[in-house]
């Protein structure tokens, strides 16, 4: 069954804890549902160690790209989702609006996702990176070792049944390796000691520069919606 929130509906829900939201959508034998018109602001669980780990992103001057962002970027999407998706880092559009995926590319990663039908809320979207690397240069190597202990832990948190690498980057840290994107794909990797699988595809940064390739795009998302049936 689906469900679109509704301003009258989500007036009446908006005094319950998410949590309670959504025992209330299960036990209405509602699996799946779209958020319509609902704010940005996130809802926080009732979960101090969320709050805790967006505090210590937002104050973090571990490395040196805490000089020239305008804000720390930590991640975005449903706390209990069992897709989460890690790109590279936050981007120009991505900085001044504090989440990840704004721009032309996360407009791109939307329509990526609803083709086989997942939506944006659904999942759980997290950068290696929090804070936009000047001209959007690759992130170095010192940055990615400061950064991602924020990302281990938000994994720790989701425990997503799957994680999608979101392009050479994403791949290269979460696998250990420097294989080529091409060689990558179509594998189902096993990530930490959880052994979450991990599937990679294309960034669409990549994409938008080669729409060619949009189509094996596709597939792995064919690929990710089928194991998390
Ligand atoms: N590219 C990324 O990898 N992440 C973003 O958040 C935006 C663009």
């Amino acid at each position: 069954m689906f469900l679109i929130l509704t301003d009258k509906i989500r007036l009446l829900l908006t005094e319950q804890s998410m949590k309670t939201q959504l025992d209330y959508l299960t036990t209405l034998g509602i699996e799946s549902w779209q958020l319509n018109g609902i704010p940005k602001k996130e809802i926080l669980p009732e979960n101090s160690s969320w709050e805790k780990l967006r505090e210590q992103v937002a104050a973090c001057t571990t490395c040196a790209l805490h000089k020239t962002r305008t804000q720390t970027v930590f991640g975005v999407g449903n706390f209990n989702a069992e897709l989460m998706l890690i790109g590279e880092a936050p981007g120009f559009h991505e900085d001044k609006q504090g989440e990840p995926f704004v721009g032309r590319a996360g407009q791109l990663l939307n329509s990526m996702l609803q083709s086989v039908g997942f939506h944006r809320e659904q999942v759980y979207i997290a950068n290696i990176l929090k804070c936009r690397p000047p001209e959007n240069r690759d992130p170095q190597p010192d940055e990615v070792n400061c950064c991602t202990p924020f990302l281990q832990k938000q994994i720790a948190l989701i425990q997503p049944k799957l994680l999608l690498a979101v392009g050479r980057i994403a791949a290269h840290y979460l696998l250990n390796t420097k294989q080529s994107l091409t060689r990558l794909r179509g594998q189902v990797y096993s990530f930490g000691e959880n052994k979450t699988p991990l599937l990679v595809t294309f960034h669409p940064a990549y994409l938008l520069r080669n729409p060619a390739d949009k189509g094996k795009a596709f597939q792995d998302l064919q690929h990710v919606f089928e194991m998390l049936q």
